[in-house]
């Protein structure tokens, strides 16, 4: 049976060996995915030891916080496009020893919002206006795969500004292939309105408001947290008081592990029947965040 894992640091939270079983259960796909607990700084080791697992048959993994760009590291001169212009990796892949043995490296988050919004949700992305809130490794991993799916504008909003500046002149020449506008600015002063708003900071988490003004909201617009259950309570709740459509982040969580399942199998998964049963299994359960 081919063995695949999730790494991070915390892990026990992850629902993705949940996820993945179910895909694999509703695919025929025999493949056992464990949770591994990696230590801080010890990425690249932890990857080794897995891919040298004594039954032969780790064949991948997925990375969560904190080592997205550690996974980047490991996978260096093998990143898909949208791997490298993220600077992070969500999924390694382990070739077939007789093609070398190469670990490759892929984001899919990207991929996995962009989904969520337009096929579970419901919204298309061409033409529409985007505001991505936050400039850290979480807005870095989406805002290429935001661009492709032909969003008009893109404003990237930052506490820190210097970082969305950044983020931003990494994309440029993607936003000009694709007729995106590209900005940059500070929390306080987000020029316009928006179709769509993704909360992509760990704002929350802090126990920190809202970090932008309501006026950002255009009505109907929908409101996105990378998070779910509590910690995207506060900005699901701003966003409907006022007039936005709220959505939190568990559906972009499935799509992204449907995105690696696909690449790992060559099957894609059915994703929102898997969205659907773990909506569910979490109506009573304390949920987290991340892979
Ligand atoms: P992640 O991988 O989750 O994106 P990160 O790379 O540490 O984590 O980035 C965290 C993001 O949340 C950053 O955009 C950060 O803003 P700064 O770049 O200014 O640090 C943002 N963030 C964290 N706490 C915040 C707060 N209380 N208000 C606004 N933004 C916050």
């Amino acid at each position: 049976m081919d063995l695949y894992c999730v790494m991070g640091n915390p892990i026990e939270h992850s629902r993705s060996p949940w996820i993945q079983a179910r895909f694999a259960a509703l695919t025929g796909q025999a493949l056992d995915y464990q949770r591994r607990l990696v230590p801080l700084g010890g990425f690249a080791e932890a990857v080794a030891a897995f891919r040298a697992d004594p039954s032969g048959t780790a064949r991948g993994c997925n990375v969560t916080v904190p080592f997205k760009f550690d996974a980047a590291e490991v996978a260096a001169g093998r990143l898909s496009a949208r791997a490298a212009l993220a600077g992070a990796v969500n999924t390694l892949v382990f070739e077939d020893p007789s093609a070398g043995g190469a670990v490759s490296g892929d984001n899919t988050d990207g991929a996995g919002l962009v989904n969520d919004i337009v096929r579970n949700a419901g919204v298309a992305l061409a033409g529409r206006d985007v505001l991505l809130i936050g400039a850290g490794g979480a807005a870095a991993g989406v805002l290429g795969p935001l661009i492709e799916a032909g969003a008009r504008r893109v404003t990237v909003a930052n506490r820190t500004l210097d970082k969305a500046i950044a983020l931003v002149r990494r994309h440029t020449g993607l936003a000009h292939a694709h007729g995106t506008r590209l900005e940059s600015c500070e929390l306080q002063a987000v020029p316009g309105d928006f179709d769509l708003v993704v909360n992509a900071t760990a704002s929350s988490l802090s126990g920190g408001a809202v970090p932008v003004a309501a006026r950002v909201l255009r009505p109907g617009a929908l409101a996105i947290d990378m998070m779910y259950g509590p910690a995207a309570a506060g900005f699901l709740a701003w966003a409907e008081a006022h007039g936005a459509v709220p959505r939190d982040g568990l559906g972009m969580l499935v799509e992204q592990a449907a995105e690696a399942f696909e690449r790992w199998r060559g099957v894609r998964p059915p994703a929102a029947q898997v969205l659907a049963e773990l909506r569910e299994l979490l109506r009573a359960t304390v949920p987290a965040r991340g892979t």
